[in-house]
């Protein structure tokens, strides 16, 4: 059995709090910080504050024994030998990576180091930041051999992120120092040596103890950049079949089939290659700014990711576009519309494609009545209800009276529709589907105008028309 950590996890967004839950599944101790009173009493008294699998459970089972929540730093500081930092980085005026956050926490982890320590950096940062958390480190008076700096990145799905965790395609630990590298080694050990995925309530996941997750190790800039990289390629992959989906409709050709003809070659994979309304969320887009960003400032040619950005962004005017072509005019509209977080299976509607067009279609004075299984709060807290905006309890009412309706999220819930009860509920059988969850064919047949994304569009009375030739 692999020796209990002390470890501290600055921070309790999505990142922190699964990486604090799933150390101390993993067997270690933890102290959870985060400097918002109101967020730690919360989590204290058993609240998760995100939706997000397996991550109550874990809470409940590991909450003020393995896992205790405080706002003093300096205090995990001292008890904890290794310090992962995961708090917010958002994106400046500039697409550059706000880096203040990290940079205040290093400061104040400085003015409490009583002993040598790893300060791990887990949130998303551009390269050569560790060499700034040193820096401060050392301005504070701190001896260099006290502490070391690691870069050990987070390659969490919002979603799936606990099983993601603890069932890793890899563990990126860039460290520079035989000895922090050796404390990283031994925090994973659970993983990379199975002991965790023996265990018989083991979250289940992707690895097993014939199918160990492998520990990389790199130098510190090295990990930072793989971060940055693995999203902007990932993001690539996306506006790639965007594309091409674009293409496909210009040529009456089909994106799925081409998707999945690419796909089947493994060098280039079958993963993110849907087609859709563009990527969202609180990393790609933020991450791609600030990696296009950090090459620009380094004086590296990379104009490649402002093109990604490009075709994210005409994604969603191709999408408005579309529902036009359907709808002739849009003023006075009524859009039923389902979807508002930024892909299925989450709360979160940062950044989501679903929001943005929502916007624009009020902006171009339809009549929104939008349904969400989870986001429907935080979406209201963005766009407050009013005579054009209006939230529905469900997939029945927000259809009711629809001129058409809009699918914008991947939410499983949305792929089996009762397309008889849509039918007869909706004012025009429109379906404009901005996330290809089903068939054509099978549209037509329920008597849906169906349009999707890079596939032929399809009206019963197209069918018809071709059926009499
Ligand atoms: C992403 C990465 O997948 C994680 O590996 C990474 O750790 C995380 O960012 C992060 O940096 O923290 P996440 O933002 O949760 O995770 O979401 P994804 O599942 O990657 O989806 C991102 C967006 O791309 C969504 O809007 C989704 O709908 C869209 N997408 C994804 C597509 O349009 N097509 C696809 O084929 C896949």
């Amino acid at each position: 059995m692999a020796e209990a950590v002390q470890i501290a996890v600055v921070g309790s967004g999505y990142v922190g709090l699964v990486a604090a839950v799933c150390f101390a599944e993993m067997g270690h101790s933890v102290i959870c910080v985060d400097n918002d009173e109101s967020k730690v009493a919360a989590l204290q008294g058993g609240d998760t504050l995100i939706h997000e699998n397996h991550l109550p459970e874990l809470l409940e089972r590991y909450r003020n024994t393995r896992v205790r929540f405080m706002t003093d730093l300096g205090e995990a500081t001292r008890t904890c030998q290794a310090i992962f930092v995961a708090v917010g980085t958002p994106q400046s005026e500039t697409g550059d990576a706000d880096l203040s956050y990290v940079e205040a926490v290093a400061s104040e982890i400085a003015r409490s180091i009583n002993g040598y320590k790893v300060i791990i950096e887990k949130s998303t940062v551009p390269v050569y930041t560790n060499e700034w958390i040193r820096r401060v480190i050392e301005r504070n008076g701190v001896p260099r051999d006290a502490f070391d700096i690691v870069s050990n990145p987070e390659f969490l799905r919002e979603g799936t992120a606990v099983e993601d965790f603890l069932h890793p395609d890899r563990i990126v630990v860039g460290a520079d120092s035989e000895r922090a590298s050796e404390l990283l080694s031994e925090i994973y050990l659970p993983l990379t040596q199975g002991e965790y995925y023996r265990r018989p309530n083991a979250i289940p996941g992707g690895c097993s103890p014939e199918n160990l997750p492998i520990l990389l190790q790199t130098s510190t800039k090295s990990a930072e950049i793989i971060k940055h990289a693995s999203n902007a390629f990932l993001a690539l992959k996306i506006s790639f079949i965007n594309a091409v989906s674009n293409l496909c409709e210009a040529a009456d050709a089909n994106v799925e089939q081409v998707a999945r003809g690419m796909g089947l070659d493994s060098r280039i994979g079958p993963k993110f290659l849907r087609p859709g309304i563009g990527y969202g969320g609180s990393c790609f887009p933020k991450d791609i700014a600030a990696f296009r960003s950090v090459a620009e400032q380094m004086g590296v040619d990379f104009n490649l990711l402002s093109e990604v950005e490009k075709i994210n962004s005409n994604q969603k005017k191709r999408f408005l576009s579309k529902v036009r072509s359907a709808l002739w005019t849009l003023r006075g509209k009524r859009l039923a519309v389902l979807g508002l977080a930024f892909k299925g299976d989450t709360d979160d509607i940062r950044e989501s494609p679903a929001i943005d067009l929502v916007e624009m279609f009020l902006a171009e004075g339809c009549t929104v009545v939008a349904y969400d299984p989870a986001a429907m709060g935080r979406a209201e807290s963005k766009i407050p209800r009013s005579s054009q905006m209006q939230y529905a309890s469900g997939v029945d009412e927000a259809a009711a009276d629809a001129d058409a309706l809009l699918i914008l999220t991947d939410w499983q819930e949305f792929a089996s529709l009762d397309l008889v009860q849509l039918h007869s509920l909706m004012r025009y059988p429109i379906i404009v589907d901005g996330r290809n969850l089903y068939d054509p064919q099978h549209m037509i047949e329920n008597g849906f105008t169906y349009l999707s994304i890079g596939r032929p569009s399809a009206t019963p009375l197209r069918e018809a028309a071709r059926l009499a030739v």
